[in-house]
């Protein structure tokens, strides 16, 4: 394939993406989508027709994340600037290790950190990541270093770590606690109010564990948690961080967004005390997958968790190597994820990213609202853009029938096409998730999908 064909390919994905049917999907059976999308690999050389035909078939069987009917994320769609960085960082095919391969992704990556550092009136350095779990990965690798200097050489043998955060808080503190040896049992689960961790909880919780000869590596704050929106009191756990020495991370993944709304932006009240933060630009911002960062107040402490024991030179060194990014990153190649926040943000401004947050809000409101004007659903919980509710449960049901009306009708909607949304487990019952987390989610929208749940609970 030469460039022409590559450019009338571009041409070709996009007019087909405009003349596309409105349908979320057009099937979820395995088989018939595997079917429809082979052959996968090719021993001659099939060129652009066969690319194209490989493009279309990918394209009938997507699900198109852009509709109001995608409810099953905190992303959908992408923004046409953000689309627009993505092919500019492949056009220019480079990775970020170092300035002399990426000198302009570079400078604008740490421009971008610095523009969402300083809205959050956050003193930080930082780093693009391949996600929100890789952020919170590395506040705790970060936390590590910090407690135990030099633990990138030594190990942590004989430290009994621990780590504290919220009964609610996003799985990839599990993962990442696993990952870093430290195992999942040393987490101590904070209970919450509403999802909230308690500063009396947390006090106890850290004379607790340091009476049973445990140190607190960190304390894992959730602004924005996955199932029911909330946000921690990032103050009250700044104070308590601060006066018992524990590394804050705060994990903004979610609802890092609100320091773009002037009617929200105190919802992160705090977070610039914190010691790093995980920052999403790829949910509610409308960056593409994936654009994500992770801050921090100490780039050093970053830099030796890192532990690239000064091998790899070879990337590095170049005439203005203190530039570089590379050795802030535990990936040696990487995407210039950064370009798809830079051409948005020029899109649209930072009023255009406070407007996609005060949309989001105002029609979670309405379909908590409405939620609770229906007798055939329960509002559970609402905060953030975040809407639980279940079905109100018939005379005699018990809770397992309940949850069981959920899955059924979550999941035929799902199956025939017209509405994706998640069902979670809050407070030990299983609910809808709704999730307001994209601009073509209206009003009429959540409407039309609150009474397409209640009639897929009837059939
Ligand atoms: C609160 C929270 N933290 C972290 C993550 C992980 O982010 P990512 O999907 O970018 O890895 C999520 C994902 O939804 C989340 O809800």
């Amino acid at each position: 394939m030469n460039t022409h064909d590559r450019d009338a390919l571009i041409q070709h994905i996009l007019l087909s993406e405009a003349e596309a049917q409105s349908r979320l999907h057009n099937g979820m059976n395995p088989q018939v989508i595997r079917q429809s999308l082979g052959p996968f690999t090719s021993e001659d050389a099939g060129g652009s027709e066969r690319v194209k035909a490989a493009i279309d078939a990918y394209l009938q069987s997507a699900v198109k994340t852009d509709l109001p009917e995608f409810m099953r994320a905190f992303w959908g769609g992408a923004e046409p600037a953000s689309i627009i960085g993505s092919l500019l960082a492949d056009i220019r095919n480079t990775t970020m290790h170092s300035f002399a391969v990426s000198p302009a992704a570079t400078i604008i990556e740490r421009e971008m950190i610095r523009g969402i550092a300083e809205r959050m009136g956050f003193n930080a350095n930082g780093i693009f990541t391949t996600g929100g779990s890789n952020g919170n990965e590395l506040g705790l690798l970060c936390a590590r270093e910090n407690l135990i200097p030099g633990s990138h050489r030594t190990g942590i043998q004989g430290h009994r770590l621990c780590v504290l955060t919220s009964d609610e808080s996003h799985y990839s503190v599990d993962s990442a606690v696993n990952r870093m040896g430290i195992g999942i049992d040393s987490i101590i689960r904070v209970p919450t109010n509403d999802g909230v961790m308690q500063s009396p909880h947390l006090i106890e919780a850290i004379q607790r564990v340091k009476g049973e000869g445990m140190e607190p590596l960190a304390i894992v704050s959730t602004a924005g948690s996955t199932v029911r929106g909330a946000f921690e009191d990032l103050n009250a756990i700044a104070d308590i961080a601060e006066e018992h020495g524990i590394w804050h991370h705060v994990d903004a993944a979610w609802g890092g967004p609100v320091i773009f709304s002037s009617r929200y932006r105190n919802m992160l009240d705090g977070i610039e005390r914190a010691d790093s933060v995980t920052f999403d630009a790829h949910k509610m911002l409308g960056a593409s997958m994936v654009c994500s960062m992770f801050l921090i107040r100490d780039e050093e402490i970053l830099e030796n968790s890192m532990a690239h024991t000064k091998k790899g030179d070879y990337l590095f060194d170049d005439p203005v190597s203190s530039q570089s990014l590379g050795r802030i990153s535990p990936q040696c190649g990487r995407r210039a994820d950064a370009l798809k926040l830079w051409l948005t943000w020029l899109d649209i401004g930072s009023e255009g990213f406070g407007l996609r947050v005060d949309h989001c809000m105002d029609v979670a409101e309405y379909i908590a609202n409405l939620a609770q004007s229906l007798d055939e659903v329960e509002l559970i919980s609402h905060q953030f853009t975040n809407v639980c509710i279940r079905f109100t449960p018939k005379e005699d049901e018990t809770p397992e029938e309940g949850d069981s009306r959920v899955r059924k009708a979550r999941n035929k909607l799902e199956q025939d096409g017209t509405a994706m949304v998640i069902d979670s487990v809050l407070d030990g019952r299983l609910v809808i998730r709704f999730a307001a987390a994209h601009p073509s989610i209206t009003k009429d929208s959540v409407e039309e999908f609150l009474s397409n749940l209640v009639n897929a609970d009837r059939t």
